[in-house]
Order: C-alpha cells, then sequence, then structure tokens
C-alpha cells in the first residue's frame, strides 16, 4: 500500500533557495524514494506570479512522487496540516552586510509564520528555519509557537558543516567523504566555531593530518564562518543550491537516523556544554530514530573551544536581546 503523502510547507518557495530546494523534495532526495510529498508553497502577494511559473515547471517534471501543490500567500492556508515547515522566505543579506543586519528587516516574519504554524500544522509538525538571522528567526518562530514542542524546531548550519568538510578535505586532499565528526557550534555567523579538534579525516585526528594549527586556527575557521560573505561577494548574490542542499542534508538526517552520525543542527539549548538556556545554537545532534534526536554527550572542549562557542553563544543572547525588545516579546 502506497504510504500517506508528507505535507511540507515552503516559504519562499519562488526565491533562489526555493527554486534549487522544491525538485529535490519532490523527486525524493529528501524523504526517500517511497515517500509521497504535498508541497505547500507561500509566497508574498508580489511573487505568486513567479511562484505560478515554479509550479508549472514542477508540474512539468512529472515528478511521481509528488502527490499535490499549494500556492498561497495566506498563511493559515499555507501551514494547513503540514508535517514540516521550512522556513526559507525572507530577505538575504548583501555585499557589506552582516546577517544580524536583518533581524529588524525579517524578524517580524517569523511571528507571523510561528503563530500560523502554531494554529495551523499537524502538532507533530517540526519547523527548519533558513532565513537569516536563521537562530534568532527560529527562536521568534518558535516563542510564537506556544503549542508546539520547542523540540520541533530547528535552524540551520549544516550548510556550515558541509563547508567546513570540504575545507578540511581539501586541505588534506581526501575525498569528502573521508572527514566525519566535524561539529559547528553557536550561532551561524562569523563567529560560528567549526570544530577541528574532534573533526576526522579517514578516522584520525583531524590535527594529526593536518598539522598545521596556525592555518586551522587562522585559515580554516575563518573561512568556514566568512564562507557566506565570500560567496555573495563572487556571486552578487548569497548561497542558494548549496543552502537547498543543506536543508535536503538536514531533514533527511533528521528524519533517517541512517548512518548513526551526529550533524550540526541549531536546536534549543538546554544547557548541553553551558550554553545559555534558551537560545536556539548549534550543537551535534544525532538520529537515534524517527522524530527522536538528542544532543551528543561527552565530547571534549578544550579551552580554545569553550573561548569561541562562549563567544558564539553570547552574541545568540545579545541577538535574542535586541528581537525580544523590538519585537515586544516576553523573554
Ligand atoms: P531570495 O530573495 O532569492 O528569496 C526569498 C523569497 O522569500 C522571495 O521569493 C520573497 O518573495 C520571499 N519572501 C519574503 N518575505 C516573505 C514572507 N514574509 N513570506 C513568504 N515569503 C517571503 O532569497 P534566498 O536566496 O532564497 O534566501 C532566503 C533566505 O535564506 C535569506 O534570508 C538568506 O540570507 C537565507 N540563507 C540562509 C542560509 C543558512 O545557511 N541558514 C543559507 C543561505 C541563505
Ligand atoms: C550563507 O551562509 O551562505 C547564508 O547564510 C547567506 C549569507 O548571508 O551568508
Amino acid at each position: 500500500m502506497q504510504k500517506q503523502p508528507i505535507r511540507i510547507a515552503v516559504t519562499g518557495a519562488a526565491g533562489n533557495i526555493g527554486y534549487a530546494l522544491l525538485f529535490r523534495i519532490a523527486s525524493g532526495q529528501m524523504f526517500g524514494p517511497d515517500q509521497p510529498v504535498a508541497l505547500n508553497l507561500i509566497e508574498i502577494e508580489p511573487a505568486l506570479d513567479a511562484l505560478r511559473g515554479v509550479v508549472m515547471e514542477l508540474d512539468d517534471c512529472a515528478f511521481p512522487l509528488l502527490t499535490e501543490i499549494v500556492q498561497t500567500a495566506d498563511l493559515q492556508e499555507g501551514f494547513r496540516d503540514c508535517d514540516w515547515a521550512l522556513l526559507v522566505g525572507s530577505v538575504p543579506r548583501k555585499k557589506g552586510m552582516e546577517r544580524a543586519d536583518l533581524l529588524g528587516i525579517n524578524g517580524k516574519i517569523f511571528v507571523g509564520q510561528g503563530k500560523a504554524i502554531n494554529d495551523n500544522a499537524k502538532n507533530s509538525c517540526q519547523t527548519v528555519v533558513v532565513g537569516n538571522p536563521c537562530n534568532t528567526n527560529c527562536l521568534i518562530a518558535m516563542t510564537s509557537a506556544p503549542d508546539i514542542p520547542d523540540s520541533q524546531f530547528f535552524a540551520m548550519t549544516r550548510l556550515d558543516e558541509n563547508r567546513a568538510r570540504s575545507q578540511l578535505a581539501q586541505k588534506a586532499g581526501v575525498p569528502v567523504a573521508d572527514v566525519t565528526d566535524v561539529c559547528v557550534w553557536g550561532n551561524h555567523s562569523p563567529t560560528m566555531f567549526p570544530d577541528f579538534f574532534n573533526a576526522k579525516i579517514s578516522r584520525k585526528r583531524a590535527t594529526d593530518v593536518i598539522s598545521d594549527e596556525a592555518w586551522l586556527k587562522e585559515t580554516f575557521v575563518p573561512k568556514v564562518g566568512k564562507r557566506g560573505a565570500e560567496i555573495i561577494a563572487a556571486r552578487g548574490a548569497s548561497s542558494a543550491a548549496s543552502a537547498a542542499n543543506a536543508v535536503v542534508d538536514t531533514v533527511r538526517d533528521l528524519v533517517n537516523p541512517v548512518r548513526g552520525e551526529f550533524h550540526s543542527v541549531c536546536v534549543p539549548s538546554r544547557g548541553e556544554y553551558g550554553a545559555p538556556e534558551g537560545i536556539i545554537t548549534s550543537m551535534p545532534v544525532k538520529v537515534d530514530a524517527v522524530g527522536n534526536w538528542r544532543v551528543v554527550e561527552g565530547i571534549e572542549l578544550n579551552d580554545y573551544a569553550r573561548e569561541k562557542i562562549a563567544a558564539s553563544n553570547a552574541e545568540l543572547v545579545e541577538e535574542r536581546r535586541i528581537a525580544f525588545e523590538h519585537l515586544g516579546i516576553q523573554g
């Protein structure tokens, strides 16, 4: 018997990431080759024509797994009965801006979307926030959806993990698949910490394979943290295909505990590794069974790592203060 479709709401569906993401969801790359999907595509009114064009293209792919497409600017309709909410829609930064500069522009979007998820989505709905600054936007959405368990809210740092793995692989001259156990900690901002101390290259400690600690600290860490800006400078637009790929990776690995590895995901802190409680911060997350994730315990962090992570988390506390004050949210 055919499985029931999973209903996925995607905001900003006519944008650049949306254009790289929808086809991969519909083709089965996110939920698997035998899992039907229904797409609820949400856009602002002025982008509904463009969205209609994207939907024509989805139709023209004749994806066997795609059972239904809803196109709407209405949040209630858009999030109705959804199992997953992928919150992409928001303004990307331009050259010279930091992601936090978007807080005033994008933050309010996530109040309305959080409320609409709360009131319309399934109670089991899982939300992944991509729109920047994604950690704090996720916190805003989560706070605006009090009936949905906090453990069902995530923000995306998988792109940063993928970037880190790729940089380490290139430096070591190994295939990227040989680089594992890379956790990016903290905020999706230049302060994030890609933990090279615990990373493995061909099952050895990365620091044994790449002994140039100065490169790791002074080139690798900032390179990963500022990769988004490097792409904006080169492309004139923020990363889109790699971001969509990371959304696919994030959801696929939250749904499917196939490899038993941990991955970097921003989750609500309960004080793990000394993180301030209540912020949405990136940690190593392992999925033991569907819908059952946990922060991996027992990772050893030296003073350098602890300092870096604490600085990134302090930035998140400050972002929360600014956002909540601006939006009139009681923290
Ligand atoms: P884009 O400008 O190409 O597309 C954004 C889309 O969102 C547009 O179609 C716009 O109409 C729509 N939109 C705006 N406000 C909306 C709202 N209130 N409801 C629904 N839709 C809305 O931008 P993009 O390149 O697709 O990037 C989207 C966001 O993702 C940006 O904030 C960007 O900074 C962020 N991003 C995050 C990561 C990450 O790793 N977390 C990576 C890349 C990009
Ligand atoms: C990225 O990391 O590529 C995105 O967050 C976009 C940006 O503004 O850097």
